[in-house]
């Protein structure tokens, strides 16, 4: 009778351990098909990371991308790079929460503003995922870290640029991306600090692109009309250089208009190299992306980061084009 109960007790016990091993395999198993890709393959990766940015098809953003896909590769991270189509805060703050949703091991986005998007971050990080900041931070929120431009810098060097570019009586309007994003405010902020103290320079006019280039120019447009002597424009984001460039030609007005624009994608490339957009201010998208994967991994690691890492920002004029054609060239979207 006794051997017959230490039998059933060593089946139980051999049938409890197989059940318990066969349950650990599957469970495994089942986390690695959830991050299977396309083509049904198992990909050999340690992370997966969303990359969230303010607007999915712009030419920046797709910099930010490239960067972050590069260091992904290395580093043998699942890069998904999803956000809204077009600038639009409640699809961004809505894919965030997707993303925490779905438990990814780690979220890269712009901050935007703090009002907004620090609780949802809060809340990210409270359910154990850790955030960066990318392009725009959120210093409020306990994001673990902040990679990109110090904005208030790269708005005061392009006053600074404005003031050796011109003499004279200047009345510069300025169009900003946003005046809810707090990167284009500091950006705004730091240009009327640099040329504040300078008598001959006034803003005469400040208007918002929402972040579309059809937007800038027709802004340019009411500019120019309400304030025919406006001489100067400033634009704070990547698509309002080009937008009003646009107008600004098609007035007729390119021969005493200097234009001082934001970043290096392709098109404002191409409009100072005709010579109707003077100076832009450079940053660098790419180390953006790339930078913000290699310190989510070490977050990942256990290992400590900085929390405000600035890439560099500098103004570039046509005199510098080679080289800034050269950079832009490589880290254009393939
Ligand atoms: C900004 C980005 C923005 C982009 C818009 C850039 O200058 O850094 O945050 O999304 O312009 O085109």
């Amino acid at each position: 009778m006794v051997r017959w109960t230490r039998l059933f007790y060593v089946i139980g016990f051999i049938l409890f351990v197989g059940l318990f091993s066969a349950a650990i395999f599957y469970a495994f198993k089942m986390n690695e098909v959830s991050k299977k890709t396309n083509d049904g393959s198992i990909p050999q990766y340690k992370y997966h990371f969303v990359l969230v940015p303010e607007e999915m098809d712009n030419d920046y953003w797709r910099l930010v991308e490239k960067g972050a896909r590069a260091a992904a590769k290395r580093l043998h991270v699942l890069l998904e790079y999803r956000g809204p189509k077009q600038s639009n805060i409640d699809e961004h703050l809505k894919e965030l929460k997707i993303a925490g949703a779905s438990r990814v091991d780690g979220i890269l986005t712009q901050g935007y503003n703090d009002q907004q998007f620090s609780p949802v971050i809060d809340n990210l990080e409270n359910k154990g995922i850790p955030v960066i900041t990318v392009d725009t931070d959120a210093p409020s929120s306990n994001r673990r870290a902040y990679i990109g431009s110090d904005n208030y810098y790269s708005g005061y060097i392009a006053g600074q640029a404005l003031l050796t570019d011109t003499k004279g009586k200047i009345n510069v309007a300025i169009i900003t991306g946003s005046f809810q994003a707090s990167h284009q405010q500091l950006r705004v902020q730091g240009f009327k600090d640099a040329i504040r103290k300078e008598k001959r320079v006034k803003i005469i006019a400040i208007e918002e692109s929402k972040i579309t280039r059809i937007r800038a120019a027709e802004k340019a447009n009411k500019i120019l009309t309400e304030h025919p002597e406006t001489n100067a424009f400033f634009g704070t984001s990547a698509l309002d250089g080009i937008g009003i460039a646009q107008t600004v030609v098609h007035l007729n007005r390119q021969n005493s208009m200097y234009i001082i624009a934001f970043d290096t994608i392709k098109d404002t490339i191409n409009d100072m190299e005709k010579g109707i957009i003077d100076a832009t201010v450079m940053q660098e998208p790419y180390e953006m992306g790339y930078k913000s994967v290699e310190m989510m991994v070490a977050i990942e690691e256990g290992i400590r980061v900085s929390k405000l890492n600035y890439t560099e920002t500098k103004v570039i004029h046509r005199s510098d084009l080679p080289i800034a054609a050269i950079e832009q060239q490589k880290r254009s979207p393939s």
